[in-house]
């Protein structure tokens, strides 16, 4: 069992390369999950630390085209594996034809997320003894201000299988995150150039305007403290986050 609190004091204030390399070298079986936003500069990061790199990703079904386009642009720039995980066909089905191809509009994100994103994860995390992820802070006031650097992943373990989730960039802002991309000449998501910063699904996520806060273009019907799909449900529950 790992002592978090230990590992959270030796880590907290760190680089986000420093946390990785910590990461990398405590975990055999770790994987980063990458959504094909600028959570590609944690690819870029490990990449230099490790041969032996696990990334997945969760294709949704509703991601932009450009998304996917990145996904593989990724893939080829680092010469990496990137395993791509599916919902459950039968699942989707029952949901799309039960409640048509938009539901999530009428009665909130939940379970189409829960369909499409969470239960993907859940059989992968299951495989790991570990995760990486590209929370920050300044991603969402609502519900992202008290991510920790390291952390037992409540939402997902169980009494038998404890995982352990690291967020790197806690700690840094956007800003920091795209001066290291630019800086380091990541490639990145085409959608960054339409005026979109935060990028999910398709139908969930748009373009901000000036001033909007980056999460505003997630889920916008929804109401700040409710933007979480599932994939990080411990920040609904600010105890979670030890
Ligand atoms: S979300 O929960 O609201 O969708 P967000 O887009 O802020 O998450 O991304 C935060 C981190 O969650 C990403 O850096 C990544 O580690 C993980 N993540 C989000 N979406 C995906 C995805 N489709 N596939 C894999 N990881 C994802
Ligand atoms: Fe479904 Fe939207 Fe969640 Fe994607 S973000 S899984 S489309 S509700």
């Amino acid at each position: 069992m790992t002592d978090i609190a230990s590992l959270q004091q030796e880590l907290d204030g760190q680089s986000p390369r420093a946390i990785l390399k910590a990461a990398l070298a405590r975990f055999d079986n770790i994987a980063i999950s990458f959504s094909g936003a600028e959570d590609v500069a944690l690819i870029e990061m490990a990449h230099k630390l490790t041969d032996n790199l696990q990334v997945f990703t969760l294709d949704t079904g509703r991601l932009h085209p450009e998304t996917y386009e990145f996904v593989e642009k990724v893939r080829q720039h680092y010469g990496i594996e990137i395993e791509v995980l599916f919902p459950d066909a039968t699942e989707v089905q029952e949901l799309v034809n039960g409640k048509g191809l938009f539901s999530f509009y009428k009665d909130g994100h939940g379970e189409c997320c829960g369909i499409r994103k969470v239960n993907p994860l859940r059989r992968k995390l299951a495989t790991v003894d570990a995760w990486i992820t590209g929370q920050r802070k300044d991603q969402s006031p609502g519900t992202r201000n008290e991510v920790p650097v390291a952390q037992i992943d409540s939402a997902f373990s169980s009494d038998t299988h404890q995982l352990i989730k690291f967020n790197p960039l806690a700690d840094w802002t956007s800003k920091e995150v795209w001066d290291y991309i630019r800086m380091s000449e990541v490639p990145y998501n085409a959608l960054h150039e339409k005026g979109f910063v935060s990028i999910g699904c398709q139908p969930c996520t748009r373009p901000i305007l000036p001033g909007q806060h980056e999460r505003e273009g997630r889920w916008w019907w929804e109401e700040a403290t409710q933007k979480e799909c599932g994939l990080h449900a411990g920040n609904l529950i600010a105890s979670d986050n030890q």
